[in-house]
Order: structure tokens, then C-alpha cells, then sequence
């Protein structure tokens, strides 16, 4: 194949991924959020916990705009990454076989997890 007929770009973009896939690579990506998202937590404790006035600052904080907004997008990478990883090990373990299980368990994983969001932004304080 000659150089110009080579294609230069696989078009990931624009590709329409299987819902396994995306499924997947949200499972990664939540992952790797949930890194930060641990450590910003546990400042958050450590600040509400060093005096009375810390803990009325975190809770306006949680409570305001940053907090209704922050909070269930957090909530929602928290439950995909559990309910994906259950998935995952699932498949692992051969709980869940054939590509018509894979895919609508990922589906319900999907599903769950926007549930999971649209929970915490409902019932958010
Ligand atoms: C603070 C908690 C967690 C953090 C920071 C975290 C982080 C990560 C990251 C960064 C990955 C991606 C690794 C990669 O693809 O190379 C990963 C994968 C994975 N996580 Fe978590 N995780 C957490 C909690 C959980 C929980 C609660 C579960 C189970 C319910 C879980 C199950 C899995 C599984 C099964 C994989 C591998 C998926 C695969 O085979 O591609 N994780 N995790």
C-alpha cells in the first residue's frame, strides 16, 4: 500500500463504540477521578473535624452551590466505578456469559450508576 492510501486516522471520535466499551472506559476513567475524589474527601473530614467553626464552613460548603452541583457528579463516579467493577469481576468469574449478558450488563451498570446521580442530586441536603 502506498503511502497516501494509508488511512492516517482511525476516526476514535467518531466511532460508534459497543455499550461494553463505553461501559469499560468509564470504569477507567472513574477510576482514575476516584483518586483525587478519595483525597479531597478525606480533606474535607479532616477539615470539618478540627473545630466547631471548620465543620459550620464544610457543611455550608456541601450545602451551597459547589456541594449540589460537586456532590452527585462525585456520587455518580463513585457508582459507576463499584457497580462496573462488580460487573467486571462478575465476567471475571464467569457469572455473566455471552455477548448478550456482557452487554446488558453493562447497560444496567450504565443505568445504575446515571440512578445512583440523579439519587444523591434528589436527596442532596
Ligand atoms: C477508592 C476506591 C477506588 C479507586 C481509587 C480505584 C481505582 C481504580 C483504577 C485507577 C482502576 C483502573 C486500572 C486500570 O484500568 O489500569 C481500577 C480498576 C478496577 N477497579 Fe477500582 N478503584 C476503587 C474502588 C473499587 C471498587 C469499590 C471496586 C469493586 C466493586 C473496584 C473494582 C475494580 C476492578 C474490578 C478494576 C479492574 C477493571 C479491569 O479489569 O479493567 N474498584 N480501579
Amino acid at each position: 500500500m502506498n503511502q497516501a492510501a494509508r488511512p492516517r486516522d482511525a476516526g476514535l471520535l467518531h466511532m460508534r463504540l459497543p455499550v461494553g466499551a463505553v461501559t469499560s472506559i468509564l470504569h477507567r476513567m472513574t477510576g482514575a477521578l476516584l483518586i483525587p475524589l478519595v483525597a479531597a474527601v478525606l480533606a474535607l473530614l479532616h477539615k470539618a473535624l478540627v473545630s466547631a467553626r471548620s465543620y459550620d464552613m464544610v457543611r455550608a460548603v456541601l450545602a451551597g452551590s459547589p456541594g449540589h452541583l460537586l456532590g452527585p457528579v462525585c456520587m455518580w463516579i463513585v457508582a459507576h466505578h463499584t457497580y462496573g467493577g462488580i460487573r467486571h469481576l462478575a465476567l471475571d468469574a464467569g457469572l455473566v456469559r455471552g455477548r448478550r449478558a456482557a452487554r446488558w450488563s453493562a447497560m444496567v451498570v450504565l443505568a445504575a450508576a446515571v440512578c445512583t446521580g440523579l439519587l444523591a442530586a434528589i436527596l442532596w441536603p
